[in-house]
């Protein structure tokens, strides 16, 4: 097995997953947010707030670009890397992205205690509105660069894991 690439909107299960994943598989686990965040020594959110969104997608494009050079890695990738089309580009030539595909309701529960830690939603005034303005918006990018669509509604995060493991079981991971 080579890279696993997790993709998916905010509060899909991405960085929780992909831990899981690199422990089982025994392989070395990156969350890029984290990684950017350390980096530049500041939060995701003072970053868009002191530097901008634009600067923070050159951050993760560049990040990107590092981490898919090497192998036998699990990326956890931030909600937005498919705002950024260089991004898209890589992740289309990449064989194992996994999309964590969850609906606005799975969506809102999980983000909702955690809104500072998300620039994206935290100022917006109606939150609904705008999970599903961004989601529309989203949905087809993460479709088109997935190889691997996985519904994680209504599933804990052992049972998003173990549907996982069934692929790479199938040799559908390579
Ligand atoms: C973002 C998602 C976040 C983080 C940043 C922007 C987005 O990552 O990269 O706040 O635009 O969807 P998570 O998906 O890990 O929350």
């Amino acid at each position: 097995m080579k890279n696993i690439v997790l993709i998916g909107f905010m509060g899909s299960g991405k960085t929780t997953i992909g831990k899981k994943l690199s422990e089982k598989y025994n392989l070395e686990f990156v969350d890029m947010d984290d990684e950017i965040e350390k980096d530049i020594n500041m939060s995701v959110s003072d970053i868009f707030r002191l530097y901008g969104e634009k600067y923070f997608r050159k951050k993760e494009v560049e990040l990107l670009d590092k981490l898919l050079h090497k192998e036998n890695i699990i990326i956890s990738t931030g909600g937005g890397i498919i705002e950024s089309k260089e991004a898209i580009d890589m992740l289309s030539k990449q064989k194992n992205v996994i999309w964590l595909n969850a609906n606005e309701d799975t969506i809102i529960n999980r983000v909702i205690s955690e809104l500072d830690k998300r620039p994206k939603l935290s100022r917006e005034s109606n939150l609904k509105l705008t999970i599903q303005n961004l989601l529309d918006n989203r949905y087809s990018k993460y479709e088109k660069i997935a190889n691997i669509n996985i519904d994680v509604n209504n599933k804990n995060i052992d049972e998003v894991v173990s549907e996982i493991l069934v692929y790479s079981d199938k040799n559908m991971l390579l």
